[in-house]
């Protein structure tokens, strides 16, 4: 059986973007840039976008092009057998993160459909604690799921790339509307105030948890860490520039989240409701609320919703994906067989979420951000100390002149800069969990040690000294 690959380069970068923009942008992008001092918490993540989320994804890229597997068939056919548990590691992010995705993306349907009936306008704080978990939350999980999985099984360039080639077009072009409109309402300059002015005290005052904040969340905006990327890129052939590829998605994806915040923001702004307030609700409570009040709010409200929707689908399909090529991959499982069985599963975990807020809770907020950030920094490491000068020729294959500037130093952030920065965001994840609070030098210094460690591992104690 020949393997899936893309038609063009366009779709392999559109069905990215769309993998990349989703609830992330909409809805968690806005709630933590309220949270976190607005355009404080800006000028970190866009920071971290580019010197980590990047060059990130173009470790993923550099795996999934070199090997043409699925996370576990990958990371055997580049290191070894025992280097499967690795692809395990993204199998199970993966699990995580559409778990909880599936069930957001049944309330945005129910939005979308309730923006045209008006449903929520009455009372919209009643309305989201009514619908958001229990058997109706269930029903609409498993509406977005059946949806998912239809255009999954459709395939590689006959479903994904065809779906995201409409949707993400669509998502601009709606988005931008959106804003234009936004620009007319009365507390417009104020929002924009807020959003894009830099609070330098405020940052210095909470340096490390916005960067925290941040960090998590530019792993989760680009989709990198549970093997989604490295997936898109095993269809796809040697000559394309992956460096290149990246930073158009990367690029799309940013402009796409900063267009979002400009349509939210200042539609808050006019009610005078508070961003800040609200947290993973703010989208369903206050900005659902907003649009009541506003002219045009059953037009508004449906356009608002189903750009979203569009934009959540987009990624469930590229999770739902990882899943299916591993079946199809490793356990010569049909394309129609494996969605079935990834749909069942899903069936059961999200419904399960769906049905226990604080498993939902645990999940998004807390073990996502775990998950991504330990599967990134595994990645990477392998393609730093395993895969080395094989990791470099792959991202210099297809690579133009300005992209080849930056190999060695990719390699190298690859190898050594990232994992320290993402073991000592786990650590300090984890520490968060627990409830232990370590300080900096602390966390930087257990970084350094279990980075070092997992090198020496890898590749004999003398790699260290
Ligand atoms: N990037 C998606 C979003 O921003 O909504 C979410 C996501 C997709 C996260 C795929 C992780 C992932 F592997």
């Amino acid at each position: 059986m020949t393997r899936a690959s893309w038609r063009s380069r366009l779709g392999f970068i559109l069905a990215a973007v769309g993998s990349a923009v989703g609830l992330g942008n909409v809805w968690r992008f806005p709630w933590l840039t309220a949270e976190n001092g607005g355009g404080a918490f800006l000028l970190l993540y866009l920071l971290v976008i580019v010197l980590v989320g990047v060059p990130g994804l173009l470790g993923e890229f550099v795996i999934g092009r070199r090997s043409n597997r699925n996370p576990v068939g990958a990371f055997e056919q580049l290191g070894g057998r025992h280097w499967r548990a690795l692809g395990g590691v993204a199998l199970l992010a993966s699990v995580v993160v559409l778990s909880f995705y599936s069930v957001v993306g049944g309330w945005i349907l129910r939005y979308t459909a309730g923006s045209v009936t008006g449903a929520y306008f009455g009372a919209p704080q009643q309305y989201f604690a009514a619908i958001d978990y229990g058997f109706g939350a269930v029903a609409f999980h498993v509406l977005f799921l059946a949806i998912t999985a239809g255009v999954v099984y459709a395939g590689v360039d006959r479903g994904i790339e065809l779906a995201t080639k409409v949707m993400v077009p669509a998502i601009v072009l709606l988005l931008g509307g959106l804003a234009a409109w936004a620009a007319t309402l009365p507390g417009a300059g104020a929002a924009y105030g807020f959003y894009l002015t830099l609070d330098v005290a405020y940052l210095r005052a909470n340096f490390l948890d916005v960067l925290a904040a941040s960090a998590g969340q530019a792993l989760f905006t680009l989709s990198v860490g549970a093997g989604v990327m490295l997936t898109y890129a095993s269809y796809l052939g040697e000559d394309r520039s992956l460096a290149a590829d990246g930073t158009i998605i990367a690029t799309l994806n940013t402009g796409i989240g900063v267009l979002a915040g400009l349509v939210i923001f200042p539609v808050l702004f006019s009610l005078g409701v508070a961003p800040g307030s609200g947290g993973p609700g703010a989208l369903f409570i206050s900005l659902a609320g907003a649009f009541a009040e506003l002219p045009y709010s059953r037009l508004v409200g449906t356009v608002f919703f189903g750009v979203v929707a569009l934009a959540a689908l987009s990624s469930s399909i590229s999770i739902f994906e990882v899943l299916v090529a591993y079946l199809v991959d490793e356990h010569e499982a049909t394309r129609s067989n494996a969605t079935a069985v990834v749909a069942g599963l899903f069936l059961v975990t999200g419904s399960v979420a769906a049905m226990v807020p604080s498993l939902f809770t645990l999940l998004a907020d807390t073990i996502a951000n775990l998950a991504l950030t330990a599967g990134l920094l595994g990645f990477l490491l392998f393609a730093g100390w395993v895969l080395g000068s094989k990791a470099l020729a792959e991202y210099e294959s297809g690579a133009g002149p300005l992209a080849r500037l930056v190999s060695v130093p990719w390699l190298y952030a690859v190898a050594i800069v990232l994992p320290l920065f993402l073991a000592f965001s786990l650590l300090s994840g984890i520490a968060a969990v627990l409830g232990v609070t370590l300080g900096f030098e602390l966390l930087a210094a257990a970084a350094v040690v279990g980075v070092a460690g997992c090198i020496a591992i890898i590749r004999g104690p003398t790699a260290v000294l």
